[in-house]
């Protein structure tokens, strides 16, 4: 198991993650999440469960054809990128139940005050808050149904899940209290590496997201080399030359972005990246963070494309993954229904 990783004693480990396949990948998901996924896969001693959680998605409104379309390239951006369905627990959230049976159990612990307090709800929803869906507001108790129907111990996210996994543990010290039981763990969030919050190529105070209206502040994954490299060459930077230290990129968030970028997709530490670039304008660097970019992408974005052809195979690698999915889900489910007294 990767760095900083601390396993509960009494819960076997475990690691669950899910991606939204509500727009295409963005390098935010790449380098925050999937690649992460990845590493840990070959490292965590657990089963690693991987999921596209399409039932998050529409919380916002979403084209049925367009969501299909998407969970399908999320599977195959999973797998491109190197998430084996023989060795990961590969599926979409709907067509395993039991999220959706626990995410109601949970509805009725967590606080109306919690979920008021999640930012992620305050952006998404914006200024017509009345107006939003009510499974937008309870979204991160369906979040912690889909950690918990596991009993997940760990949860490789980027820094803006992080709120979502700490209600996610309030949420099982007090299922736990009230019933008087040690059932669901306290999971940790592993929020790790150089990349766990990509910024906006074109404003480095915004994430850069799937979301955003402006294409040009997002990389994705299906971008082509000539694409990336033009964004890249966009991307707002500021006037100075990379500095020699990391300290030197404080208060520099563009430059800090592109730097942890480099460091990310290089898979070496930004004070390398900082002392092998130094001195350097954004002018020589960037095609070098282009070719890095395009060297490390083009082979995922290509075999995503070849996977693309074969939609029938996808989906039968996310049925057996749901089934397999299920034989941990269902037995947790039914413990949990007999703690809380339902007769079955
Ligand atoms: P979502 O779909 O917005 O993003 C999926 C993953 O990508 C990470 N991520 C980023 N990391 C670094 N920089 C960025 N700019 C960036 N943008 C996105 C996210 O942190 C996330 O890890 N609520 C979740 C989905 C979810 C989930 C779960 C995650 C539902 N149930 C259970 C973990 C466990 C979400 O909206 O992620």
């Amino acid at each position: 198991m990767s760095e900083g990783v601390q396993t509960s004693p009494a819960f076997a480990p475990r690691v669950f993650s899910g991606i939204q396949p509500s727009g295409g990948l963005t390098l935010g998901n790449y380098l925050g999440a999937i690649k992460r996924f990845v590493q840990m896969q070959g490292d965590a001693p657990g089963e690693t469960i991987f999921c596209m959680v399409d039932m998050h998605a529409i919380t916002v409104w979403q084209d049925p054809e367009a969501l299909r379309r998407q969970t399908r390239e999320l599977a195959a951006g999973y797998i491109a990128s190197g998430i084996n369905p023989a060795r990961s627990i590969l599926f979409n959230q709907s067509q395993v139940a039991e999220h959706a049976q626990l995410a109601w159990i949970f509805n009725c612990v967590a606080r109306m005050g919690w979920m008021k307090r999640m930012t992620q709800f305050k952006d998404k929803a914006g200024k017509n808050a009345e107006n939003a869906s009510l499974g937008l507001f309870g979204y991160p108790a369906l979040m912690a149904a889909d950690i918990l129907i596991y009993h997940a111990t760990h949860v490789p996210v980027g820094e803006d899940q992080k709120q979502h996994i700490e209600l996610t543990r309030d949420i099982a010290a007090k299922f736990n209290h009230d019933y008087g039981v040690d059932f669901f763990p306290m999971t940790e969030p592993v929020i790790e590496g150089a990349a766990t919050r990509v910024m906006s190529l074109r404003d480095g105070s915004k994430k850069m997201s799937k979301s955003d209206p402006s294409d040009a502040s997002r990389i994705n994954m299906t971008d082509d080399a000539d694409t990336i490299a033009g964004k890249i060459r966009k991307a707002k930077t500021d006037p100075e030359p990379l500095p020699s230290e990391s300290a030197g990129l404080k208060d520099r968030p563009e430059a800090r972005n592109l730097v942890n970028i480099y460091a990310a997709l290089a898979d070496i530490s930004v004070d390398q990246v900082v002392s092998e670039n130094g001195g350097q304008p954004f002018s020589a660097f960037k095609p070098k963070l282009s070719e890095l970019a395009v060297e490390k992408l083009a082979p995922i974005s290509a075999e995503m494309a070849r996977l693309m052809t074969q939609p029938d195979e996808i989906d039968v690698i996310l049925r057996q993954g749901a089934t397999q999915a299920r034989t941990i889900a269902a037995p947790i489910l039914q413990q949990t229904y007999d703690i809380v007294g339902m007769v079955r």
